[in-house]
């Protein structure tokens, strides 16, 4: 990809290094899955000073994140699958990165995937999706948008439908958001939702923004990314909004498909309906 230019910013590096670790753990000899995206994404990308340096970070002070990141994404993988056998034929993933589900996932005809990011990051990844040479099995539709701003406007604009079911997917960018964002989001997501909506969701229990998580937090500071929040009620807030919410540790064996997960990144793992009538 001689033209493609990689988001400069440590957060987009955190898309990129999540799209390895996946990479990695499609090339074990028992993957939980494969990722012909972030394949190719890492083919194109070896030796890149950036990755390399980011990658070569996570391995000193974050040891831990990818046995999490492969069984949180199975996790989210089985779940989305489930909402779209459930007859949901709309999927919103926010903070989207390199995620490569729309070109992995069987999707039933008619399912639209809208993928949200920031504007830098939603350009380099459908340059990505094209130079990959794999076609979504859904329609994919990029949205450049702020969460920290209004983007409802850029979702409807680019036709979100209101009145069907969505599986929402809220992965890897709570703890990016401030407290009060997390919260709006929760909101927007929840009116967005018809009934036999889907929310899957992932946040950073307190405990990484204290000890637990200091050398976590050291080495993504290098790297100008902050965890700005954490909580410890996803059940009551998500329940509080209107939704169903069944949340796992992310260490807890019955999601683990039979891999044990490191206690750091400590998190939570959430898969929420939204009851029909509400
Ligand atoms: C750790 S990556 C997760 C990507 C993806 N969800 C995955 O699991 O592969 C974090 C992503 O959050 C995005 N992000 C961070 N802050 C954002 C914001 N305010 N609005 C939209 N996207 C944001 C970054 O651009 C990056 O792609």
């Amino acid at each position: 990809m001689p033209d493609l230019q990689i988001p400069a910013d440590g957060l987009s590096h955190t898309a990129l290094y999540t799209a390895w670790v996946r990479h990695v753990e499609a090339s074990q000899p028992h993957p939980l899955f494969t990722d012909p995206l972030a394949s190719h994404l890492v083919a194109e990308l070896a030796g890149h000073p950036a990755l390399d340096a980011f990658i070569a970070q996570m391995g000193i002070t974050s040891s831990g994140f990818p046995s999490y990141h492969v069984v949180r994404t199975r996790f989210f993988d089985d779940r989305i699958t489930a909402a779209l056998d459930s007859g949901v034929r709309q999927v919103v993933t926010l903070a989207a990165g390199i995620d490569g589900r729309t070109t992995r996932l069987p999707c039933p005809p008619g399912t639209r995937w809208f993928e949200l990011d920031l504007p830098g990051m939603t350009e380099f990844k459908t340059a990505v999706v094209a130079s990959s040479g794999l076609t979504p099995a859904c329609e994919r539709i990029g949205v450049a948008a702020d969460l920290a701003a209004n983007w409802t406007k850029p979702l409807r604009e680019a036709g979100f439908a209101f009145d069907q079911p969505t599986a929402w997917l809220v992965e890897g960018v709570l703890m990016y958001l401030t407290p009060a964002q997390g919260d709006a989001l929760l909101a927007e997501v929840t009116a967005l939702s018809a009934p036999g909506s889907h929310l899957l969701l992932e946040h950073l229990q307190v405990s990484m923004l204290d000890e637990q998580g200091a050398r976590v937090r050291e080495g993504l500071g290098k790297h100008g990314v902050v965890f700005t929040a954490a909580r410890d009620d996803i059940g009551d807030w998500l329940g509080a909004a209107g939704w169903e919410a069944s949340v796992h540790e992310g260490v807890d064996p019955a999601i683990g498909h039979g891999r044990s997960v490191a206690p750091v990144p400590a998190a939570w793992l959430a898969a929420a309906t939204r009851a029909a009538g509400e």
